[in-house]
């Protein structure tokens, strides 16, 4: 497993990306083509910025890329790319949706890698991290253009399925998704909701 992990982190930093992380979107975006040209991204949990830059580069200078994180981001000028914004919050402050939509009204998919802070506790840990995630579908639900996409990593567990529901209830496919660049041993997977349908 430590060569996996060596051979993404060694990548990551010869394609000049600040976490070995952006393979999980990129693996999804080979598969399932999350992201298009021209595209409006919203990437919460975005710090150090991998995923971002990702996107920024597929959606080209047509696109935008918002990416909001509890930590400072450094910032990142692309060339042939959307232009990155990002913001410094919270997203479960009550006022998140505002703030965002001070950069965009509308976003055509909303990315989140967002992971709390872990305490070694799996029961307490796997409740935050369904927390952070209902969030970034409840927001997704203000946020999200018709038929818009929605990757969202979620900590396998109790709860999980009802998760999934939820997500299935909103989009018109949706798929669960393991990136061979995710260690084997970590419950974390992928939610992917295509198509989504405003009620
Ligand atoms: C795994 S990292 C994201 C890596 C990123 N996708 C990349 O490729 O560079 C998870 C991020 O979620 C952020 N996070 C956790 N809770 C948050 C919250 N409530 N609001 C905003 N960001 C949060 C953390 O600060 C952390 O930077």
């Amino acid at each position: 497993m430590k060569k996996v992990q060596d051979y993404y982190f060694k990548k990551a930093k010869k394609d000049k990306y600040p976490a070995r992380s952006v393979y999980k979107l990129e693996e999804a975006q080979q598969k399932y083509t999350i992201l298009k040209k021209g595209d409006a991204v919203l990437d919460l949990g975005c710090s150090p910025g991998s995923w971002a830059m990702y996107a920024a580069k597929i959606v080209g200078p047509k696109g935008m890329v918002v990416g909001v994180d509890l930590l400072d981001t450094k910032k990142m000028g692309l060339a042939n790319a959307a232009d990155i914004h990002l913001i410094r919050a919270d997203i479960m402050a009550e006022n998140i949706i505002r703030i965002i939509q001070e950069k965009r009204n509308h976003f055509n998919v909303v990315l989140s890698d967002i992971a709390p802070r872990t305490t070694g506790n799996k029961w307490a840990d796997q409740q935050k991290s369904l927390t952070l995630s209902r969030r970034t579908l409840e927001l997704s639900e203000e946020l999200l253009s018709r038929n818009g996409n929605f990757y969202c990593k979620v900590f396998e567990g109790e709860d999980f399925k009802e998760f999934v529901n939820q997500v299935k209830e909103r989009f018109k496919s949706v798929k669960i998704f393991k990136p061979k660049s995710s260690r084997s041993e970590s419950r974390e997977v992928f939610v992917l909701g295509m198509r989504f349908v405003r009620k």
